[in-house]
């Protein structure tokens, strides 16, 4: 039924307002989204216009969002908006009624919007409040540079309706226009074209041309200059970041093109990292054009990169083939770790990339035994209506969902597997798709044609692991374990090894001492590698979560771990480290580091941990 009305309503005004939009969005019907009010199958936003002004003093954003619309012959346009002031709204430059819904902790409200059959543009006056979540604001001393204040935004999932008013469902694909203005000693960049250096009166204009998801509009402002790799790949970061990660992410470029090799050409023009503050509560966000990264992943020697891989490959899952709802994550993630793997491969090998894939197995094994009460979270297709999506946002995602591909791959061969996934990008691009669709097109285009019968939906729609999943063997791996087994038993350590160990082998030795591990141990070890000074953060991490498993309280480890945990607000690393010490019953000890080190963290990060050590802001 919707079909026949929105395309007859098009047919009818086919040279007005259907004809200027439809090229962007083609007619399409949006599925039941469970965490955003909007109605877009009545009225769809397709382009935005920002004008915002960001004041550091007060830590407000203000000013206006402006929307081209779709309307398919609605009364009103409901936008999400969470912890926003609204002033006004006009619709085609008047005065207009607003009404505002009733609040929901985990979506907001419903903004709806007085509109006649036949207006263009519906644009809301509104300010930022101190409640938002997507925004951070950082004081000079939470900087590297330590000289100027910084501020990000982070959209993934559902935090884009505490900056923007808009209709925050994957679904919904807009271009955007924005005029930021910013002080003039500091520079602004988006998920668009970018500046490559400042402007003498703090004015910034960008442009997104491409049409993205809601959860993808990202700004950053800070103190931050640009150094490119080459002519469409480059690096933002403050000054004394600025050659560090010119150099960790000098690779970028051969990335990119090995990227490309595998499923199709890059389709965003540019891609740049910018590099922020610790307080990142993410490895990486894929930001179209401008992936947003951790300072944590500057290890000095490129040892962490795949994690600027991962971010690249999101420019295909996730950026140019959308998961429709957050239930689809595994789209987006299962997807991206896989293409993550196979660049990593192209690029340095088929060791490294099996390293990699092992150590997302352990962490797969780690979150099925976490989930073991709750079996339904483990699913790849999810139920997270009434939950916050955050929930869904976990290892079994990003690591079954890439065991569910690599099992796929190793089934039907990998040279039709990849011309299997060219297609299915070329043929979805800048569209959303879901579990169910892709499974269609899975049978449709690759098993039925070749004669393979596959368990896709025990895959997808039931707990655990099927029997079937493909094997991850590193050699690396299985002597690193050796080399943990006979040092638990004769308490030596051939160091002619493990000096040419690299940081994958050495997270993978830490994280597999055995229970029995004795204190003195961790002592020896510790003295021969000095492992609780270690410079590569995610080796650092693992140790941190050894020591406290082992109570291992040498060579200062505790003020290091407090350090740590203070500086960096990388959800992953930071949860890993609580959840240590509240599976070892030592919660207060977290809870004193952790009242000290919230005030640093992002909103994304605290709920999180709020909900772990079940602290009360308050
Ligand atoms: N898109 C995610 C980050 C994200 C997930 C933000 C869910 C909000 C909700 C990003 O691509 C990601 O997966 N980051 C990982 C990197 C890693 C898997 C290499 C991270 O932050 O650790
Ligand atoms: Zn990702």
């Amino acid at each position: 039924m919707r079909i026949l009305v929105s395309v007859l309503s098009c047919t009818l005004l086919l040279l007005s307002s259907c004809n200027d939009t439809t090229k962007q969005t083609p007619l399409m019907i949006y599925i039941e989204e469970p965490h955003s009010f909007a109605k877009p199958n009545e009225a769809v936003i397709t382009h935005l216009d920002l004008d915002i002004k960001v004041d550091f003093a007060t830590e407000i954003i203000s000013g206006t969002a402006s929307y081209l619309i779709n309307n398919n012959d609605a009364s009103e346009i409901i936008l999400d908006s969470k912890y926003l002031d609204i002033e006004n709204v006009q619709a085609d430059g008047e005065d207009t009624n607003f009404a505002i819904g009733n609040f929901d902790k985990t979506l907001g409200i419903p903004l709806s919007i007085s509109i006649k059959k036949d207006t263009k543009r519906v644009t809301v006056f509104y300010k930022t409040t101190d409640r938002t979540e997507a925004l951070q604001w950082l004081k000079p001393q939470q900087t590297a540079d330590k000289e100027q204040p910084f501020l990000f935004t982070q959209g993934q999932a559902i935090l884009t309706r505490t900056w923007i008013p808009i209709q925050d469902s994957p679904q919904i694909r807009l271009t955007y226009n924005a005029k930021v203005t910013v002080p003039a000693e500091l520079m602004a960049v988006m998920s668009a074209e970018n500046p490559k250096t400042k402007t003498q009166d703090g004015v910034y204009n960008f442009k997104m041309a491409q049409p993205i998801s809601p959860y993808l509009i990202a700004l950053a402002v800070g103190d931050i200059a640009y150094k490119p790799i080459s002519n469409r790949t480059g690096v933002y970061a403050e000054k004394s970041m600025l050659d560090k990660a010119h150099f960790e992410f000098s690779d970028m470029e051969n990335m990119v093109a090995s990227a490309e090799k595998l499923y199709g050409t890059y389709a965003w023009e540019q891609f740049d990292v910018i590099v922020l503050p610790p307080s990142f509560p993410f490895g990486g966000m894929e930001n179209p054009r401008l992936t947003f990264a951790t300072p944590t992943v500057i290890a000095g020697d490129k040892s962490l990169t795949s994690l600027i891989a991962h971010e690249l490959a999101h420019s295909w899952s996730g950026n140019l083939v959308t998961n429709a709802t957050w239930d689809d994550f595994w789209l987006n993630e299962g997807f991206t770790v896989y293409f993550e793997m196979r660049i990593m491969e192209a690029l340095y090998g088929k060791d490294r990339a099996n390293m990699l894939a092992r150590i997302g197995r352990q962490d797969l094994e780690e979150e099925l035994e976490g989930f073991k009460d709750t079996p339904e979270d483990t699913k790849l297709k999810l139920h997270l209506e009434g939950r916050n999506p955050d929930d869904g946002m976990n290892s079994i995602a990003y690591d079954k969902g890439y065991l569910f591909l690599r099992t796929l791959e190793e089934t039907v061969s990998r040279e039709k597997f990849d011309a299997f996934l060219k297609n299915y990008f070329e043929s979805h691009a800048f569209s959303t798709t879901n579990t169910e669709k892709f499974i269609k097109y899975l049978n449709e285009n690759l098993l039925e044609k070749n004669g393979i019968t596959f368990n896709t939906e025990k895959w997808i729609y039931q707990p655990g692991i099927p029997e079937n999943q493909a094997i991850i063997v590193s050699d690396k791996f299985e002597k690193v374990e050796d080399i943990v087994r006979n040092f638990v038993k004769t308490n030596s350590i051939d160091t002619a090894i493990t000096t040419t160990w690299t940081p994958q082998e050495w997270v993978h030795f830490v994280r597999n001492f055995p229970e029995n591990m004795s204190v003195k141990q961790m002592e020896t070890l510790d003295k021969t590698f000095n492992l609780t000074n270690s410079n590569n953060s995610y080796i650092a991490m693992v140790w941190y979560e050894q020591a406290i498993n082992h109570n291992y309280h040498g060579n200062n480890v505790d003020e290091r771990i407090e350090t740590f945990l203070t500086q960096v607000g990388r959800r992953w690393y930071v949860s890993t480290i609580y959840k240590a010490f509240k599976r070892n019953n030592k919660t207060a000890e977290a809870l004193a580091i952790y009242k000290k080190a919230r005030e640093n963290y992002h909103s994304v990060t605290t709920n999180t941990i709020d909900d772990m050590l079940e602290f009360n802001a308050k």
